[in-house]
């Protein structure tokens, strides 16, 4: 034994196996799935130089070492993301068990990790036996939510079961009387007469030797988005009455395989959820409930049988991303009864979700919930702001009717709202604070990321971006949980790198990305909202909207190091960048939305055009698509859009900038000059100039930001990337109109759509300036020659009254930290990089010689190597893995 482990590494070992990006998925639809693993290593210098995968058809396999699938034997690769497995050819259904082995820099091997494991989904149409079914003929009109149910004897144990299911627009399943899964709002929203999503679930557990009951309960969501409203969602091409396909794989004792499955055995009846609707609410008559529906024994004879019908009409694919579930209940901040009857609950944050009622009183009694962001002066709710577009049913209106005995808890299911108050009426009796409880609801991000620092303004506005992240993706990323809920894409593409940076959306962002591709146009054109059901080509897209289907896959590659994501979308990234010059008139592109909810009133001088962002977006598209076309070996396409790109650029000079004034379009707008320098478009003596124009623009402002949404991230970023972090700074710390800490003094939980205040409470478009807290005050950055964090860029700002910045990200790698503290004259920089990344640090001061590193004068050895200085002046050394404490005296 002892001679075993001699020659074994006992400082690295090997976690986090994911197989494309989820912890043991089921449901795999790729049949080379992608595997990542991180080393686990505080060992200085620590990286991989060879890795080994064992892929087995079973855990009892794996464990005696017999790769069965996959042997890939000893490779000498530093690799350790997206290894993409190259074993047997796997079948529907087929489970694999894997295992990782990897060498360190001595050459030394580790233990083989823990096992993990994938499982196939149903990858051939022919696996699917089951019908569409539903509850009869469609009148249009929204009714009760149906219930269907089937039943079946089983007279040996179940030692494998797995229901696949796609109930449209929403579906719960329960077995044997027990809910299947904690996911709420699935399967995801998508463009459903193109692509809808199946899910898998293991139910072995719940299924047993006699009578077995699956009940299923379907809502309306945006498959039958009824609600008469401004995008048409009513007039969708794929709307129609909900509907259920399912089956259920039931490996059995004696090695037989039986399948259930939907058919015209089902059957169908309503309960009491007697209206769903997406945008209106939810309305729940507790006298109908049907007692044990969903349990072996019931009495189904006065059901009717459903009906097979036509499919949604897409293909199916299996749901691989990350879920919706309720992720935490808070309990209101205080009441008030604001007139006789009426109460208003705080829950003193904004939030997606709804409310969980708790009453007990007479049968029949009707108690209705109202959900508002806003309150009166008298205290109660104010919709104002959030209902103008919603054009029949109420508004964020759920109602509760009671059965009448024991105390009775309700939430509603099929519908979500954005809130913060909470507005009760027809209760019986005097609520208290127990009888409401807030319910937040959306796509459950695991964390990847915080920020904190000494100035608390910028660590509310951290919290705010947090909150209006995750009120706002549920499948997909929308514009605000409540006016609207759609998949507004130029909000998303700005606030990425963000989410990037605070949680793990790559799998979410990977099934968005197909949304695009099903609704793009033959032309290339793309709609403002994604998925759309045909609004949005004429109103709402343009350039700087659009861009999120070339930026949001570079971010991936960028952060994440994912190469398969820009394979998989190149050719419709292609299509759209062709589109856009066939826009193009002399290379410049003007159509569509230009900078948007700027704080002044519009004046021609200080606004940017939208023809100056359309056509950086242009020219930034063209560039990386020529990189993606050089990632991906297409040379031919890499020259063309590089050539491309040159022109755009060179139009854009010869229109919009003047180097006698320093302005871009004679304007004295910020967003037009932070844009030239953002988007790469000025450079060199240029952009000196450039500089020079935006720093008396900010100035003339009093150091505050005049921007919409699109100048808001050009700004910071291009201030900070060009020495000039303090003015980013103080526009990003102030607190007085027009600034992010001014939604903060005025209470704000969320970040708002408006500087004013006046629209939602809840967008998260403004959002780029936690990325901004991550990358130029903690100063950690992706580096394109590595992407993925392989090497980690720390390049931070040490600016204005800030004291102490402290950050952290997970990278594919592991974490990185980033903290730094000032100590009189001295700066104190502490950096964590994780096993097998690199570092390159930019240490904040001018004065090279005081660096001292671990607390001696900076030298070579030991993992740091001396780099040339940056284009600020500023020493820079490169690093291994491992954990150092920089020290220096304040830049001059
Ligand atoms: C949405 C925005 C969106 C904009 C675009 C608004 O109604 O809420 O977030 O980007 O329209 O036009």
């Amino acid at each position: 034994m002892s001679d075993e482990i001699k020659g074994i590494s006992q400082t690295s070992a090997v976690a986090n196996l994911c197989c494309n990006d989820l912890s043991n998925p089921l449901g795999v639809e790729t049949t080379r799935p992608l595997l990542s693993w991180t080393m686990q290593s505080a060992e200085r210098g620590a990286c991989q130089t060879a890795y080994r995968v064992l892929v087995a058809s079973s855990p009892e396999k794996l464990g005696r070492d017999e790769g069965d699938l996959w042997d890939s034997g000893k490779i000498e690769s530093d690799r350790s993301t997206h290894v993409q497995y190259l074993g047997a050819p796997l079948k529907s259904r087929q489970a694999a068990s894997w295992k990782i082995m990897v060498w360190d820099k001595d050459g030394t091997p580790s233990l083989w990790s823990e096992q993990a494991r994938w499982e196939m989904g149903l990858l051939r149409k022919s696996d699917w036996k089951g019908y569409w079914i539903n509850a009869g003929r469609y009148g249009g009109d929204p009714s009760p939510a149906p219930m269907l149910r089937t039943s079946f004897m089983l007279k040996q144990r179940v030692t494998g079961g797995r229901a696949y299911i796609c109930g449209l627009g929403y579906y719960e399943l329960y077995i044997n009387g027990k809910r299947v899964g904690d996911e709420v709002l699935a399967p995801a929203f998508s463009r459903y007469d193109k692509t809808a999503y199946y899910q898998t679930w293991d139910v072995t557990n719940l299924l047993q030797v006699g009578e077995n009951a699956i009940g299923v309960i379907l809502g309306n969501g945006w498959y039958n988005a009824f609600t008469a409203e401004v995008w048409d969602f009513k007039q969708a091409p794929w709307r129609s009455q909900p509907k259920l396909k399912c089956q259920f794989h039931l490996n059995l004792e004696d090695g037989k395989e039986r399948i259930i499955a939907s058919g015209p055995e089902w059957k169908f009846t309503t309960g009491p959820i007697v209206f769903d609707g997406l945008r209106n609410g939810e309305v729940y008559d507790a006298r109908l409930e049907k007692h044990g529906w969903c349990m072996p024994g019931y009495d189904d004879r006065e059901w009717k049988s459903v009906e097979i019908i036509a499919a949604a009409g897409g293909a199916l694919h299996s749901q691989q991303h990350t879920p919706i579930r309720v992720t935490a209940t808070l309990k209101p901040a205080s009441m008030k009864e604001v007139r006789p009857g009426v109460w208003v609950f705080d829950l003193g944050q904004n939030i997606a979700g709804w409310a969980q009622l708790r009453v007990s009183g007479a049968a029949g009694t009707e108690v209705t919930l109202r959900y508002a962001e806003k309150i009166l002066e008298n205290g109660d709710i104010d919709q104002s702001n959030i209902n103008p577009f919603i054009k029949s049913g109420e508004c964020q209106t759920d109602k509760y009717i009671l059965k009448g005995y024991g105390e009775e808890l309700w939430e509603p299911r099929f519908c979500y709202h954005g809130f913060q108050w909470i507005q009760l009426s027809g209760y019986p009796g005097t609520p208290t604070l127990d009888s409401i409880s807030g319910r937040v609801v959306h796509t459950d991000f695991e964390t990847r990321g915080e920020f904190s620092c000494s100035k608390e303004v910028l660590n509310s506005i951290q919290r705010c971006a947090r909150w209006s992240t995750l009120g706002n993706y549920h499948g997909i990323p929308t514009d605000c949980p409540h006016r609207e809920k759609n998949g507004w894409t130029g909000d998303a593409s700005l606030s990425a790198e963000q989410v990037l940076l605070n949680f793990a959306p790559e799998t979410a962002y990977r099934k968005w990305m197909r949304d695009f591709r099903d609704c793009q146009r033959d032309s290339g054109q793309l709609p403002g909202i994604v998925p759309t059901g045909g609004w949005g080509f004429n109103w709402g897209s343009g350039p700087a909207w659009d861009s999120a289907f070339i930026l949001i896959p570079w971010y991936l590659y960028l952060y994440r190091g994912d190469l398969s994501v820009l394979s998989e979308n190149y050719e419709r990234i292609k299509l759209y960048v062709d589109y856009m010059t066939s826009m193009a008139v002399g290379n410049i592109v003007d159509f569509g939305l230009g900078d948007w909810c700027v704080p002044h009133e519009p004046s021609p001088e200080r606004t940017c055009a939208a023809k100056i962002t359309d056509t950086a977006y242009y020219y930034v598209d063209s560039l990386i698509l020529a990189q993606m076309a050089e990632l991906l070996c297409k040379t031919a396409d890499a020259k063309k859009y590089r050539a491309l790109a040159g022109r755009i650029r060179k139009s854009f000079w010869k229109h919009f900038v003047d180097l006698k004034t320093g302005q871009v379009a004679g304007a004295r707008s910020q967003t037009a000059l932070a844009c030239a320098l953002y988007q790469g478009l000025v450079d060199g003596d240029d952009a000196t100039k450039v500089l020079a124009t935006l720093v008396a623009e900010v100035e003339a402002q009093k150091r505050h930001h005049d921007c919409g949404i699109l100048g808001c991230k050009y700004l910071l970023n291009c201030l900070s990337d060009y020495g000039r972090g303090d003015l980013a700074y103080a526009i990003a710390s102030q607190t007085d109109y027009p600034s992010w800490g001014e939604w903060v003094m005025r209470g704000a939980t969320t970040l708002w759509e408006d500087f004013k205040g006046a629209t939602s409470r809840n967008h998260h478009m403004f959002s780029d300036i936690s990325a901004w807290f991550y990358r130029a005050l903690a100063g950690i950055k992706p580096d394109i020659r590595a992407p993925g964090f392989k090497n980690v860029i720390i390049q931070p700002n040490v600016v204005g009254d800030l004291t102490w910045v402290k950050a952290w990200h997970r990278s594919p790698y592991g974490r990185i930290e980033s903290e730094w503290k000032t100590k009189g004259n001295e700066i104190h920089l502490r950096v964590v990089i994780p096993p097998n990344s690199c570092g390159e640090i930019h240490v904040p001061t001018r004065d090279a010689s005081s660096v001292l590193i671990d607390g001696h004068a900076a030298a070579e050895g030991s993992g740091v190597r001396i780099l040339p200085s940056d284009s600020l002046g500023q020493p820079v050394f490169a690093i291994e893995a491992g954990t150092y404490l920089f020290q220096c005296v304040a830049k001059l």
